[in-house]
C-alpha cells in the first residue's frame, strides 16, 4: 500500500505536479484567475501574472483552461517553453499552434497568415483565441517585440488575440526595456505567497482534496505554523515540506504531524539550502 493509503488517503496529497484539483484558492490566486477570466472575456489583450518560483504560475495557468470548460467560443493555446532560436522559428510555431498547415518562408508570411486566422476565427466565426505563454521569463526581447506586433491586430471594439504570460519576476526588467510595452498590458498582476492563515486553509484543503475525511486532522496548529515559518507562504516549499513530513509520520508510525517533527526536517532540509560561494 502506498504510504498515502496507509493515512486513509485516496491521492496523494501534496505531490509537485500543478494539478487543478489540489489548486486552493488563496486571495492572491483567487483574484488573479477572477481578473483573468474578465480580461479574456473582454478581450483586453496582453495580461501578465509574474510571481516568483513556485507560486502557482503554472498551476494558476491549468486551472484557467479549467474554468472554461464546453465554451466553443473560445480556443486555447499553451506555449509551455518560449525558448525558441529566432522569430522565424517562434512564428511558425505559433501558426502550427494555431493549426496553419502551408509552408511559410519568412517571417511576414507567418504574421500575414496569423492576421488572417486571427481576423477569420475573432470576427467571422465571434470566437476568441487565447495564446498563454507559461515560463515567460525566457521570453526574448525579439519574441516581445513579435508579441506586440500580433497584439496590434484588432477591431474597433476588441484585441483579435488574447495573449497571458506566466512569468518569474525577472521578465519585468526586459520588459521594461521595450518602448510602450508596459502601457499596453491590460492586466498585470503579481501573486503573493500565502499568509499564514492562508498556509493552513491551503494543507487543509490539499489532505481534503485528497480524501481525508472532514474532522480529521494530520497536522497540529504548531506544527503548520513552523510550515509556514520555514516556507515563507510559498507553494512548493510548503507541499515539499508537507509530502516529506507525512512520509516521517508513516515511517515512525505516529499518529499526527506536531512541530518537533516539522522542526526536525526543517533543520535537514537548511542543509541543502543553496549558498553562492563568496
Ligand atoms: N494555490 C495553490 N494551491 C495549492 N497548491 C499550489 C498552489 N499554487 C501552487 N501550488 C503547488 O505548488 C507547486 C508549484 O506550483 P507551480 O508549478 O504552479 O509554480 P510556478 O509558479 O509555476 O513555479 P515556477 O516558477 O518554478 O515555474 C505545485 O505542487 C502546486 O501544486
Ligand atoms: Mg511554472
Amino acid at each position: 500500500m502506498s504510504y498515502y493509503g496507509v493515512l486513509g488517503l485516496a491521492k496523494e496529497p501534496f505531490s509537485t505536479s500543478p494539478d487543478p484539483e489540489f489548486f486552493f484558492r488563496s486571495s492572491s490566486h483567487l483574484q488573479a484567475l477572477t481578473r483573468l477570466e474578465i480580461a479574456i472575456r473582454l478581450r483586453r489583450g496582453l495580461s501578465l501574472i509574474l510571481g516568483d518560483v513556485g507560486t502557482g504560475k503554472t498551476t494558476l495557468a491549468r486551472t484557467l483552461l479549467a474554468n472554461f470548460p464546453q465554451e466553443d467560443r473560445f480556443t486555447f493555446h499553451m506555449v509551455l517553453d518560449p525558448s525558441f532560436e529566432s522569430e522565424f522559428q517562434f512564428l511558425l510555431y505559433l501558426c502550427r499552434l494555431f493549426g496553419l498547415q502551408a509552408s511559410f518562408k519568412s517571417t511576414l508570411d507567418c504574421r500575414e497568415a496569423i492576421e488572417h486566422h486571427l481576423f477569420h476565427s475573432g470576427v467571422v466565426e465571434a470566437g476568441t483565441t487565447v495564446l498563454m505563454i507559461d515560463e515567460g521569463q525566457k521570453l526574448s526581447l525579439d519574441m516581445l517585440e513579435n508579441l506586440r506586433v500580433l497584439l496590434n491586430y484588432e477591431t474597433n471594439e476588441f484585441k483579435l488575440l488574447q495573449v497571458v504570460i506566466f512569468a518569474q519576476m525577472e521578465l519585468l526588467g526586459r520588459i521594461r526595456r521595450i518602448k510602450n510595452f508596459v502601457d499596453r498590458v491590460a492586466l498585470k498582476y503579481i501573486i503573493n505567497p500565502l499568509s499564514e492563515e492562508e498556509t493552513a486553509q491551503m494543507i487543509r484543503f490539499r489532505l481534503r482534496s485528497a480524501g481525508l475525511a472532514g474532522d480529521a486532522a494530520l497536522f497540529t496548529p504548531e506544527a503548520v505554523r513552523a510550515v509556514h515559518r520555514f516556507t515563507q507562504g510559498y507553494p512548493r516549499q510548503i507541499s515539499l515540506l508537507c509530502h516529506n513530513a507525512l512520509e516521517s509520520l508513516v515511517i515512525h508510525d505516529r499518529p499526527v504531524v506536531d512541530e518537533p517533527m516539522v522542526e526536525e526536517l526543517i533543520r535537514d532540509e537548511s542543509r541543502w539550502v543553496y549558498e553562492p560561494a563568496a
